[in-house]
């Protein structure tokens, strides 16, 4: 097996391969003048099991086509089978006709992967779970949940504890997390007006005295987040902290979270972040190579992938 990347997430690939022991092996790709994309495979990968990692994070469109050029060049160059990797699935949030004249952008992405030919999918919390059903090609769906559980269990006494759902959409994922750890949970009613903004309309569970953690895939503008914090301590919380799978973390977003009444942000390392995020006092990453890494091996030896999760 051989694992490369192209250019979104090279530090979260370099550390993949180092647990796998591998070297990461070499996929040259840059730009003509006029920023088409270049892209040459520069070792021998026929009969290969390769996994090619790559986040469709920003900017999305440059970093979904350099995944397409790169999974076509190796399947011209006869790998054997072609894993694309994304830890973060980007174009995930148009997922249905929410309303007349609209996209289903993650169907139109998944069938462009296809297309190009990857073999296989993995990724990690997918923006909305039936996302995995738009592929017609083998798709791992890893979860970041036992990640974020042991850092929370490392710091918090959970007793003391409410998770809270920043939406009614993220209640499966948050109760699957406070589940396991015996701590109790709330949700918060938003509504979008439109979209990229947000706003708090009833709590929805008992805070008064808490210390609460809201639960996301997603950490965008962060005014989700922020908005929530807010409303929970106005309900009575004594601090309030965010767990998110995904720092997409556009434009102000960090500095709006470090103006925030968020104690912290902990967010995973699947989008490779910018020195204005690594610098913001109240946000940290963890580390989820060894989840992929472990997930990429079993798939390599034909081992099961969900019983990561059992
Ligand atoms: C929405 O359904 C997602 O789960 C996130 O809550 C959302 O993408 C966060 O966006 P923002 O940080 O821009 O409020």
């Amino acid at each position: 097996m051989k694992v490369l990347c192209a250019n979104s997430n090279r530090s979260l690939a370099i550390s993949i391969a180092t647990h796998l022991n591998l070297p990461l092996s070499n996929a040259n790709v840059k730009r003509f003048a006029d920023k088409e994309i270049f892209v040459s495979i520069d070792e021998n990968v026929r009969g290969q099991d390769i996994f090619i990692i790559q986040s469709t994070s920003y900017p999305a469109n440059d970093h979904l086509m350099e995944l397409l050029i790169c999974i076509d060049a190796l399947r011209r160059a006869s790998a054997k089978r072609i894993t694309a990797v994304l830890p973060y699935f980007g174009y995930a949030r148009q997922d249905r006709k929410s309303e007349g004249r609209t996209p289903i952008s993650a169907k139109l992405v998944a069938n462009m992967i296809t297309t190009a030919g990857a073999d296989r999918v993995l990724t990690m919390d997918l923006h909305a779970g039936q996302i995995q059903g738009f592929f017609d090609i083998p798709t791992d769906n890893l979860f970041a949940g036992p990640v974020l559980r042991e850092d929370i269990r490392g710091k918090y006494d959970v007793k003391d504890l409410v998770l809270v759902s920043p939406d009614v959409g993220g209640v499966v994922r948050t109760r699957g997390i406070a589940m396991r750890l015996g701590a109790d949970i709330a949700i918060v009613d938003k509504r979008r007006p439109e979209p990229g903004q947000s706003k708090v309309m009833n709590i929805i569970g008992d805070v008064r005295g808490r210390k609460c953690i809201l639960v996301d895939d997603i950490v965008d503008s962060g005014g989700t987040l922020v908005g929530a914090a807010d409303a929970l301590l106005a309900q009575g919380a004594t601090e309030v902290s965010a767990y998110c799978s995904h720092g997409v973390l556009s434009n102000g977003a960090a500095a709006r979270i470090a103006a925030s009444n968020l104690t912290e942000l902990v967010i995973t390392n699947s989008i490779e972040q910018p020195q204005k995020v690594t610098s913001t006092s109240n946000i940290r990453q963890l580390d989820i190579a060894p989840l992929l890494a472990e997930a990429i091996s079993r798939i390599a030896n034909e081992q099961s992938v969900s019983a990561l999760f059992d």
